[in-house]
């Protein structure tokens, strides 16, 4: 087999690269290890930045995001009883959107299937080569059979825990981590929303947070110790813990219900650099992880993608390799800045096991100047509507 871009990992990245390229006319395989059912199965991020939209809508995919998506103009953030709002509208100009992870991966899945042999499902061990070569070429396992697709450039889109990252030699990679320690423990829920905003709650109990997808789907989370199951979590647990965590009039506005899904994602940080191995380009959690505080996981993932994209095409349609040489660096000055604000968020915003009680106090001024300060709350603004590519 051959294709001009072999993509490894069917996740929101390497559909998106796809996609975005299949309208240039770039020819591109993703393998993906696992069931469409499956990736679409995964309840993850909710929140989507402009830029995000736009490449959606540049791909040809932004049909239904347009028409059942919901726009959000502000967040509040609470302490305590305490609340006030951060309006992303009057300081930005700009808004972001609610419209989940696993709705983006069925558009893109949907639109990949038009165009038959585009995504391959369930692979097993996909394994890149000579990709220090021009003429580089990814290996992998399909109904028993092993598969050999040449191609010019294989981009990394296969997460974490992706064999793509491991490619770069060990003293040409540098990795940049940091582990929280506690986790975040979600319930998705057929009732409506809590409030018509989010609101990221700072309180003595731990972090707190109350999204949504839709009116009548409602997304919680509260953070937890790492070592906590989502079997020690009955529903009427979750709820009492979230009630006691967000203010008062909030909670009893709350409307309760079975949980439909329940899971725990530990928070982390991480980078790594270079983005770029020869003709192997890493893009979204192959390279970078961030805490989920400030929703940017999903949006540094599109980010990489409008880079590589844009350096695939400048080298498909002209012969031009500045983009694609570029990639890594442009890549990384954008990603460093995501992972500063989702740290500072975190940071903000969490019950610390080792917080002393000047740290404590740090941080309630730290709340306090932002209620205070347009200032700073146009810096949060800014940074969480999604800084310009
Ligand atoms: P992924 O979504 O991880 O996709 C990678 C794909 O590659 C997967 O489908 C995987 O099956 C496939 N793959 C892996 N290895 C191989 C292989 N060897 N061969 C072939 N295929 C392979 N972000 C937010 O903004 N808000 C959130 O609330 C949020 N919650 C999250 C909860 C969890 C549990 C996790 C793990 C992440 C969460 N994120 C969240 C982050 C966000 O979901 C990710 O940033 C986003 O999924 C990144 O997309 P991706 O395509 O780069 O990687
Ligand atoms: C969601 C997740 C986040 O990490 C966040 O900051 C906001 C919203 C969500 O799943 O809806």
């Amino acid at each position: 087999m051959r294709t001009q871009v072999a993509i490894i990992g069917g996740g929101p990245s390497g559909l998106l690269l796809s996609q975005l390229l299949h309208t240039k006319g770039i020819a591109s395989v993703v393998l993906e290890r696992r069931s469409r059912d499956y990736v679409l199965s995964r309840i993850r991020a909710g929140i989507l930045e402009t830029g995000f939209v736009n490449l959606m809508r540049e791909a040809g995919v932004a049909e239904r995001m347009d028409r059942e998506s919901y726009v959000h103009d502000g967040t509040v953030i609470s302490y305590g009883n305490e609340e006030f709002e951060i309006d992303f509208k009057a300081l930005t100009g700009t808004s972001v959107i609610v419209y989940g992870q696993t709705e983006v991966t069925r558009d893109l899945y949907d639109a990949a299937e038009a165009d038959e042999g585009r995504v391959i499902t369930e692979v097993s061990g996909v394994m890149p080569h000579d990709l220090e070569t021009d003429a580089p070429y990814v290996t992998f396992m399909k109904d028993g059979k092993v598969i050999r697709l040449d191609c010019d450039y294989v981009a990394g889109c296969d997460g974490f825990h992706g064999v793509s990252r491991q490619q770069i030699p060990e003293d040409k990679r540098r990795e940049f981590e940091k582990t929280y320690p506690f986790g975040w423990l979600g319930v998705l829920s057929e009732t409506p929303p809590v409030h018509d905003e989010l609101i990221y709650a700072n309180s003595e109990r731990g972090f707190a947070l109350c999204s949504m997808r839709h009116a009548n789907l409602s997304r919680y989370y509260v953070q937890c110790p790492l070592a906590d199951k989502p079997e020690d979590w009955s529903d009427e647990r979750f709820w009492q813990e979230l009630k006691r965590r967000i203010p008062a009039h909030h909670a009893e506005n709350l409307v309760t219900g079975p949980s439909i899904e329940k899971s725990i994602a530990p928070l982390r940080s991480f980078v790594c650099e270079p983005m770029r191995w020869g003709r192997l380009f890493l893009c979204g959690d192959a390279a970078h992880i961030v805490p989920p505080t400030g929703a940017k996981g999903l949006n540094t993932a599109a980010s990489d993608v409008h880079y590589l994209y844009h350096g695939l095409v400048q080298f498909y349609e002209e012969k031009d390799n500045e983009g694609l040489d570029r990639y890594s660096e442009k890549a990384l000055a954008r990603i460093w800045k995501a992972e500063r604000f989702s740290w500072w968020m975190t940071t903000l915003l969490h019950r610390f096991p080792d917080q002393t009680d000047f740290d404590l106090r740090i941080q309630r001024a730290d709340l306090e100047f932002l209620r205070s300060n347009e200032a700073a709350q146009r810096v949060l603004a800014e940074n969480y509507v999604g800084l310009p590519y």
